[in-house]
């Protein structure tokens, strides 16, 4: 089975799990709602292509830990979404949670899959408790504080915020998770594979900030320009737009040499340079320079 069906095989499971008799129905609607039909799922493709160049040998370890990273990006994306922060009312080309549910329940949704995505990394992570606990570890850093993704979310809060530390917290450290847990989920070293997950992850930010200034919203379903604004510090704004690609091209060329030595090495290069093509598309990056 490819990768992407993995991931959606492994989704649909967790969300059945809320679905149960007993639920309050629009709470199970909107966590539905937010998790499919999913965007780009890069991050748990992230996790399991690790997994794979490090030779997994738990298959369901790797899973369970790229569904929990995709249902605590999901959750991110509800709140992120929100009336208190940026008061999007699309996402994924439909409307967003809250404008679909309500606000209230859109809370609730970002709350229940946080937790959702433990237990499924519990139930996953069941067989192998050393390295259950080491994904714990290495997923809930790169969500809470002091540095994952809601200290990232934080600095929209504080007077003065340094930009790489802001995209390092709110998109990098969920991508490091996803290099790092993939290596954990295969018997491998974590440490090694940080700076992988957290340039690609700062990169991928830097893509987004562009696209919030020059996509086109239809395509990308979800509006642009909001971090102009909202005032939020974005890449294009303090670099230029040429600037910017400037750094994405470093931060991409950083991550893909920071790759260790490992026998998918040659593969996992690959897909990374098409990710990033698909990511700011030569037209726009032609522009900006
Ligand atoms: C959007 O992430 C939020 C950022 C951190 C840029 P994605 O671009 O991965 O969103 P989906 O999952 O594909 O919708
Ligand atoms: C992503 O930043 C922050 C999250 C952690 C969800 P953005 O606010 O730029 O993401 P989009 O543009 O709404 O997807
Ligand atoms: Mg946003
Ligand atoms: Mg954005």
């Amino acid at each position: 089975m490819d990768a992407v069906a993995r991931i959606e095989q492994v989704l649909s499971a967790a969300v059945a799990r809320v679905e149960a008799s007993g639920a309050p129905p629009k709470l199970a609607a909107a966590i539905r709602y937010a998790v499919f039909p999913g965007g780009a799922r890069i991050r748990p493709r992230l996790c399991l292509a690790v997994a794979g160049a490090c030779g997994e040998d738990g298959p369901a370890v790797a899973d369970a830990a790229a569904a929990a990273i995709e249902l605590l990006h999901c959750a991110s994306l509800v709140h992120d979404d929100l009336p208190c922060f940026d008061d999007a009312p699309l996402r994924r080309g439909k409307p967003s949670v809250h404008r679909a549910f309500g606000e209230r329940v859109a809370v609730l949704t970002g709350d229940a899959l946080i937790v959702l995505a433990f237990q499924m990394l519990a139930a996953g992570g069941a067989w192998s408790p050393h390295r259950f606990a080491e994904l714990l570890l290495i997923i809930s850093r790169g969500v809470g504080m002091p540095t994952g993704i809601v200290a990232g979310q934080a600095w929209e809060c504080e007077p003065h915020v340094v930009l790489a530390d802001y995209q390092r917290q709110k998109t990098g450290a969920l991508f490091a998770a996803a290099t790092c847990a993939g290596a954990a989920a295969a018997g491998a070293d974590p440490g090694a594979w940080r700076t992988f997950g957290e340039r690609i992850g700062e990169a991928y930010q830097v893509a987004d900030d562009v696209r919030d200034v020059a996509a086109d919203p239809v395509q990308l379903g979800k509006p642009t320009g909001r971090d102009a604004a909202l005032g939020r510090p974005n890449a294009v704004r303090e670099l230029g737009l040429a600037g910017a690609v400037r750094r994405l091209d470093l931060l991409v060329g950083e991550a893909v040499d920071s790759i260790p030595v490992c026998r998918g090495g040659d593969a996992l290069r690959a897909q990374i340079r098409a990710e990033v093509d698909a990511l700011l598309p030569r037209d726009l990056a032609r522009r900006a320079a």
